[in-house]
């Protein structure tokens, strides 16, 4: 296993959801997802948070840098969603989600208050949440998007 010391990488990203793929119910498709997502990212030592309510994604992921943009190349290709936006992308000294190869959260779910590990995670969550909501714009108008602007 790599140390602490090894480089990490964080990405945001928000997208919609595509009619073609409107013959799968919300939650078949989000299961669909997850499905493959935590395997392959446990393979890959990916971890992150996805969350899906009313025809939007916003997906956070961490990990090794080759990896994270290799993932993100194939899933900007995936034709179950479009009009993917990249938000943010930066280096981490730590994971936020280091226990879940993909944790999940609906639009409408309650926050459990274990969610993450550290500030950032909380921050992300609730970043997550308000894209899903207000889209790509509402970003900056959170905590952590106000904070990576600044960086
Ligand atoms: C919104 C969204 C998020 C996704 N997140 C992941 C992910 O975190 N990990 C993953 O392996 N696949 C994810 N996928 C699925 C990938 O696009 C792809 O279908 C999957 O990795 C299988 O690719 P392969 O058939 O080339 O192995 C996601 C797809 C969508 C639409």
């Amino acid at each position: 296993m790599p140390g602490p010391s090894a480089p990490l990488m964080r990405i945001v990203y928000t997208s919609r959801r595509s009619p073609s793929a409107m013959h799968l119910e919300d939650d078949a498709l989000v299961e669909q997802i997850l499905g493959v997502s935590r395997v392959k990212n446990a393979t890959w030592r990916l971890s992150g948070l996805l969350v899906f309510g009313a025809g939007r994604f916003a997906q956070t992921l961490e990990g090794p840098p080759d990896m994270v943009a290799a993932m993100f190349d194939t899933i900007r290709q995936d034709e179950r969603h479009h009009d993917v936006r990249l938000l943010h992308q930066a280096p981490t000294p730590a994971r936020c989600f280091a226990t879940w190869t993909m944790a999940y959260l609906s639009d409408l779910d309650m926050i459990p208050a274990e969610m993450g590990i550290g500030n950032d995670a909380m921050a992300l969550v609730l970043t997550l949440r308000a894209v899903v909501r207000g889209g790509p714009a509402a970003f900056a108008t959170t905590s952590f998007g106000a904070m990576a602007q600044a960086a």
